[in-house]
């Protein structure tokens, strides 16, 4: 290839790609398969080793992080990045909507209702169409330039749908699962767990190295246009349906309501559904949508008078800390908790709040017996925030944390560079305990039946000391456990059975190596095929594996290697648990995926399926690229309907979307 064609397969590259990303990250509505995107993606970085000179920085390859920062830069803000007035109650919402009446001539007035999103203030800007500089609010005059790390957020244009000039303004946030996700991770590695989607948020933004940023998860929604070259619009609406045709993500949830009445009633609404949303937020954000209205009525020193941030209601309560308890998990961490007097909480009662680890409680100065205050945000578990010192009565007493293990009484060690202690012994019991909770839990081997309880249970009675005996319980075993009758013993028995014949990454996800979460336990499947292969790969081997990194492959190895682990796998397999990788076969990028009819298609399995169960054919459908929901909407491309199909085929014919029986199924599946 010359530099010509170079250039122009790799200008279409960028036209791909990015109209991928859109579909993919802005509207949700994906339609080539991960495995294409990743090709196309690879193609690119392949011309732009060979041809260095056609690497752009609006380049879709761009997103992965470039060079480690020595500091960010300051960037001066256009116009200054102002905060908003606040209320706090219906009253204030009130006085509001008269301010802006008396400046309308008493006309009812027409707001833009939008959510305040719990992240992080933003300035975008875009030259031609290109993004060129992206920036935190810093003071509100002066910001840091955070270019890098925001083009690492998926949904953030690299190229705008027009090749316009301006600034825009948004909201930076870590979604609730990315948060959880993130957090679960640190707590894995022992390292300190950030207390809420914001400060993760914030965090990952102010990272120096861009990979680092990479790999967290972030989000933005734009809510507002600064200096532009020649756009006009009249209202913020019109606004708004602009920076969507451009291709930003703007918050689906905002409404143009008509009056006050209606404004709190969008109050209301949200303040119930907040919990519901994948993401945080603080408030309720009231614009008046009148552009000239606004221009009219202009700013305070701080804020404009055309706007108003609603705040909820601080979920905050002050309760006494009676008791901290320790708790050790499956990996050794452990971690303290709160034990509270019960205090009633945006409508719970909360008796327990995370305290996360030892630092946390310096850091905070909790003595037992102090007044705390708790705090929950969202739906997220709560967690003592302050200490109330001035509450105090002499009769609070200090709380150090134990040298040794509360369960097994082994010495705790503080491993190099982690903030959590850990019980190191491989036979301390509540590791081993939850470590069978951990394998008979849904994402690994779904012993239905088998909860934390029954398993406490076994396990308290010595007749479950490793996963293995569970596939040695007899009935008059569990028979003389708490609540349960020959019905209960008869399916938890049958459910043991049937989770034998699991393909093998259920059961490699289920031993709790770790590092090896459910990702990583299918790519090992997938590629060994079976334990017995498994077992004799070096380390070396391991990390040729693409997404299986250096410390996954140690830790495989010397898991492996144990001869207890060992001993485990040989009772497994005895009892005729299944130890290889029955699922369907992985789709290589470049082979199936493209061929597959499936790939990149939504689709929907309904009624009762002849030749496989309905989980077979979802898993099938997955490894040729499908994307398999649970229900019919405009996004559906495709419903496979079995017999006796009901309101699902009725939906998809409604909706004119393609409806196939099982043998046209069958008939499409690759040979
Ligand atoms: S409008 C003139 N809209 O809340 C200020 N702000 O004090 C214009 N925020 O840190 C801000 N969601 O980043 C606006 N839908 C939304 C918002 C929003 C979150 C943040 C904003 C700022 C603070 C306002």
């Amino acid at each position: 290839m010359n530099l010509e064609q170079a250039q122009a397969r790799v200008q279409a590259l960028h036209d791909i790609l990015n109209e991928h990303n859109y579909r993919y990250h802005v509207l949700d509505q994906p339609t080539i398969s991960d495995a294409e995107y990743d090709q196309l993606l690879r193609e690119l970085i392949e011309l732009e080793r060979e041809f260095p000179e056609l690497s752009t920085p609006d380049s879709p390859t761009q997103r992965v992080g470039g060079e480690i920062l020595p500091h960010f830069e300051k960037v001066e803000h256009l116009s200054p990045m102002l905060s908003l007035g606040n209320a706090f109650n219906e009253q204030d919402l009130r006085e509001f909507d008269e301010r802006v009446r008396k400046a309308a001539g008493d006309k009812p007035v027409r707001y833009v209702c939008e959510l305040k999103i719990d992240g992080l203030a933003v300035s975008l800007r875009y030259e031609d169409g290109r993004f060129v500089l992206g920036a935190t609010r810093g003071d509100g005059t002066v910001g840091e330039d955070i270019t890098q790390n925001l083009k690492t957020i998926r949904s953030l244009p690299l190229k705008l749908r027009q090749p316009v000039s301006l600034e825009v303004r948004g909201e930076a946030y870590m979604p609730r699962a990315a948060f959880a996700r993130l957090n679960s991770v640190r707590e894995e590695r022992g390292e300190a767990l950030f207390a809420n989607p914001r400060n993760a948020a914030a965090g990952s933004l102010r990272q120096l190295d861009p990979k680092l940023a990479a790999e967290r998860t972030l989000d933005i929604f734009l809510y507002g246009i600064g200096q532009n070259e020649g756009l006009s619009f009249t209202t913020h609406t019109e606004a708004l349906a602009f920076l969507s045709e451009l291709g930003f993500k703007v918050n689906p949830e905002r409404r143009t309501v008509e009056g006050v009445e209606e404004m709190l009633q969008y109050v209301q609404e949200w303040q119930e559904r907040r919990p519901d949303l994948a993401y945080d937020i603080d408030g309720i954000v009231i614009k008046v949508d009148d552009l000239a209205l606004r221009e009219e009525m202009g700013f305070t020193a701080k804020s404009p008078r055309w706007a108003i941030a609603y705040k909820f209601p601080a979920e905050e309560a002050v309760t006494r800390l009676e008791e901290i308890e320790l708790n050790v998990g499956r990996t050794g961490v452990v971690t303290p908790t709160a034990v509270l007097q019960p205090v009633s909480l945006a409508g719970t009662t909360v008796k327990r709040a995370s305290l996360h680890n030892e630092d946390m409680i310096r850091e905070k100065g909790l003595m037992l017996g102090d007044h705390v205050i708790v705090k929950k945000a969202g739906d997220i578990i709560p967690e003592v925030v302050a200490v109330l010192t001035d509450k105090r009565t002499g009769d609070e007493r200090p709380f150090t944390m134990p040298t040794h293990c509360p369960e097994c009484e082994s010495r705790l060690v503080r491993l190099e560079g982690e903030v959590a202690l850990r019980c190191i012994n491989p036979a301390c019991p509540a590791q081993t305990r939850e470590g069978i909770i951990h394998f008979v839990s849904r994402g690994a081997m779904n012993i239905e039946g088998l909860g934390e309880k029954v398993v406490t249970q076994l396990f308290e009675r010595g007749l479950v000391r490793s996963v293995a005996d569970l596939y040695y319980l007899k009935s008059e075993d569990l028979l003389r456990l708490e609540r349960m009758g020959e019905k209960s013993v008869a399916n938890l028995l049958r459910a043991i059975e049937a989770s034998k014949s699991n393909s093998l990454e259920r059961l490699l996800f289920g031993l709790g190596i770790r590092f090896v979460g459910a990702k990583g336990a299918k790519i090992l499947a997938q590629h060994y095929g079976s334990m017995e292969a498994l077992l004799s790969a070096t380390e070396e081997e391991l990390t040729q594996l693409e997404e299986i990194g250096p410390k996954m492959a140690a830790s495989i190895t010397t898991y492996m290697k144990k001869p207890e682990v060992r001993e485990t796998l040989r009772r497994l397999a005895e009892a005729g648990v299944n130890m290889h990788y029955t699922g369907p076969a992985p789709v290589r990028a470049g082979d199936g995926a493209m061929e597959s009819p499936f790939a990149g298609k939504t689709v929907v399995i309904t009624g009762t399926l002849e030749r496989m169960s309905r989980k077979e054919a979802s898993e099938l459908l997955e490894s040729l690229g499908a994307h398999v929901t649970g229900s019919v909407s405009k996004k559906t491309d495709l419903l496979i309907a079995g017999e006796k199909a009901g309101s699902k085929l009725d939906k998809a014919n409604k909706l004119g979307i393609t409806v196939w029986d099982e043998e046209t199924f069958l008939a499409h599946l690759p040979k």
